[in-house]
């Protein structure tokens, strides 16, 4: 991983010795490509297109922010500035998002990109979905998905400045209340903290993934069960997942993000098809 700066490659050469010795008193100035130095302060995520790091003392994950000038929950912002054109991004807290603490934790893929459609199972205020509706872009559009009448305000108000984002105020356990809202998507993304998690999430893939669509959801192991150690309870819902035809692919804990929680991800093959 490289550092904050990284040095131009010319920079290595730096000339002849007598080039930088004092002339008449005076140090000379070297030419100009010898000199340059590029700060690298954000580049492309090597896993999640649409996903950027921030070089600093520390990584951190971001998105390029939609509505420039403009946080969603006061999330730090930064600009960086190249050829004369500026870009602001987002910073993605994995300690505010599971998705976000997902990505940190290993996965390898999430299944979303710029220009995916993606069905947002428990939106909330919309924290998450913000970051998603940077990350699909203006090709793309999240179906935000949320029953509470007071989270769907401010995800409705967050929807007015970010087209990318319909946000649907509904219980994700009816699906046929908003099939004519949603389309075929391309991945599902659940975060309702609900012991029904898994066969919320089943049956919005069989109105609305597409074959071979993802599915990431998070499980909050004591929602589910507190009984039963969390382990146990992950195993049960991935078993859960594969009689609703999805075939899980990955499981990262989000610990130290989010305790006793975890993301199994995975892909829809239903066998009707
Ligand atoms: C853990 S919070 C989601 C946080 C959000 N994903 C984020 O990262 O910003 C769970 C949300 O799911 C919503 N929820 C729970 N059950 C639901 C259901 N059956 N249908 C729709 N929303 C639901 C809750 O109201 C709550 O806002």
């Amino acid at each position: 991983m490289a550092n904050v700066t990284q040095r131009h490659k010319f920079s290595k050469h730096r000339g002849n010795e007598s080039d930088r010795k004092p002339r008449d008193g005076k140090f000379i100035r070297k030419p100009k490509k010898f000199v340059k130095q590029t700060k690298v302060l954000v580049e492309k995520h090597m896993r999640f297109p649409g996903v950027y790091v921030s070089r600093g003392k520390e990584d951190s994950l971001c998105t390029l922010n939609m509505v420039p000038g403009m946080s969603v929950y006061n999330e730090k912002r930064i600009t960086v500035e190249t050829n004369d054109e500026k870009k602001e991004y987002r910073i993605w807290n994995p300690y505010r998002s599971k998705l976000a603490a997902g990505m940190v934790s290993g996965c390898e893929n999430v299944y979303m990109g710029p220009g995916s459609k993606v069905l947002y199972l428990g939106a909330a205020s919309g924290t998450t979905v913000s970051h998603v509706s940077d990350l699909v872009g203006t090709s793309g559009v999240v179906y935000a998905v949320e029953f509470s009448q007071r989270s769907g305000r401010d995800l409705v108000n967050l929807a007015k400045k970010r087209p990318n984002i319909i946000p649907i105020i509904d219980d994700a356990r009816y699906p046929q209340n908003y099939r004519m809202l949603v389309p075929i998507v391309d991945c599902i993304f659940s975060d309702v903290a609900q012991p029904d998690q898994a066969r919320i999430v089943g049956l919005n893939a069989k109105y609305f993934l597409k074959s071979q669509g993802g599915v990431v959801m998070s499980i909050k192991a004591n929602c589910i069960d507190s009984t039963k150690k969390a382990e146990s309870v992950f195993a049960d819902e991935v078993n859960k997942l594969r009689k609703d035809d999805i075939k899980p692919k990955e499981q990262v804990s989000l610990e130290p993000f989010e305790k006793d929680h975890a993301m199994v991800l995975g892909v829809y093959r239903p066998k009707d098809i």
